[in-house]
């Protein structure tokens, strides 16, 4: 459709936000076509960075960006929004534990959650991009219980684009030859990059998978410490492959992915696939008329099973360090 979006972005003075914000008002995440109302929310510090960034989306000139406002308070950055791209979270410091990390961005999802739940459009689509991505999602969703669940969604299509691009590397060929790779779990170094049902330049994944010692050693490590590997190479975390990550999600998510192939998103879990429900797990997933619908009847063998379970674990394990937030 072409009646003009509303797209709030939360942490839009950060790396990746800045990243993402130039091509949301070229429309490569809505298509060409489609008005855009961009808000930008930050924390009060950040404020003046924000509008500094505001500044340069108007010098862009772009052709379908209808307004840009800043915010500091969350409940008006949301008022009828359709798109939320929650970015902004809390950073790990120096000597903080992962479970402060955890509790931490959980009152900040909890309260985004809550807020987007009063003021948000009926037809709100929400990533979760910030970490720990998967949670966050959970507990936003949780605080939203007038918002069908499946609208909270996490981003692995990073760790996905990521698994496309080594398998690209190892069999010599170009992303658009690759299809139906599949990022299981949570976005963290346990997610399992899932190649037994990929198609790769005509071959089959699982023809490649038969060299266990690429795949164990080389490929899946690859992928899932692909973020720790930017950071120590690049010396700043991944943002411009994040930005596009969040726009290829959304894109696919309004726009639908292409027939025959599907894509990875964490969603909260209808119980499939083993795993529990409510758990906000990376499944296969094809858009269709604007909803996520899981693959499913994907044969999982045993080399999967044990991964997709390790991971699984993980998101669970997640989920109970932060229960106290979650609504009783
Ligand atoms: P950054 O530190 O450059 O920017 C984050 C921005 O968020 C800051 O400007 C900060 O002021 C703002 N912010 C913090 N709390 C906020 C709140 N409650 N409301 C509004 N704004 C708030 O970080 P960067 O590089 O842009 O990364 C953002 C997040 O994305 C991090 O949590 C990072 O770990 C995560 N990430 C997730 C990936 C994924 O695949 N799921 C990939 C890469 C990064």
């Amino acid at each position: 459709s072409s009646h003009p979006a509303v797209v709030t972005v939360t942490g839009a003075a950060g790396h990746i936000g800045y990243a993402a914000l130039f091509r949301i008002a070229a429309g490569a995440m809505l298509g060409h076509e489609r008005p855009v109302h961009l808000r930008l929310l930050e924390l009060p510090h950040a404020v003046s960075a924000a509008a500094g960034t505001a500044m340069e989306l108007d010098d862009g000139a772009f052709e379908q960006l209808l307004s840009v406002d800043i915010y500091d308070d969350p409940r008006a950055a949301f008022d009828g929004t359709d798109f939320a791209l929650l970015i902004g979270s809390r950073p790990r410091s120096k000597g903080m534990e992962r479970a402060d990390l955890l509790q931490a961005n959980a009152a900040i999802f909890a309260e985004q959650g809550a807020i987007l739940n009063d003021v948000a459009a009926e037809d709100l689509r929400v990533i979760v991009v910030g970490n720990p991505a998967n949670t966050n999602a959970a507990i936003a969703s949780a605080h939203a219980p007038d918002i069908p669940a499946e609208r909270f969604t996490a981003l692995t299509r990073l760790d996905h684009n990521r698994a496309i691009a080594q398998l690209a590397h190892r069999a010599g060929c170009v992303a658009r030859e690759i299809s139906r790779v599949t990022v299981w779990g949570n976005h963290s170094p346990t997610q399992y990059p899932d190649i037994f049902h990929a198609r790769v330049a005509g071959r089959s994944g699982a023809e490649l998978a038969t060299d266990r010692t690429w795949l164990e050693d080389d490929f899946i490590p690859t992928v899932a410490k692909r973020g720790t590997a930017i950071i120590e190479t690049r010396g700043a975390s991944s943002a411009a492959s994040a930005a596009s990550a969040t726009i290829d999600h959304v894109h696919d998510w309004v726009l639908g992915t292409p027939a025959d192939d599907w894509t990875s998103a964490a969603l909260p879990s209808p119980g499939v696939y083993g795993v529990p429900e409510g758990l906000v797990c990376s499944f296969p997933v094809r858009a269709v008329a604007g909803r996520w619908e899981i693959v499913e009847g994907l044969d999982i063998n045993d080399f999967s099973r044990a991964r997709i379970d390790a991971s699984v674990a993980e998101l669970a394990g997640e989920i109970a360090a932060v229960g106290d937030l979650l609504p009783a």
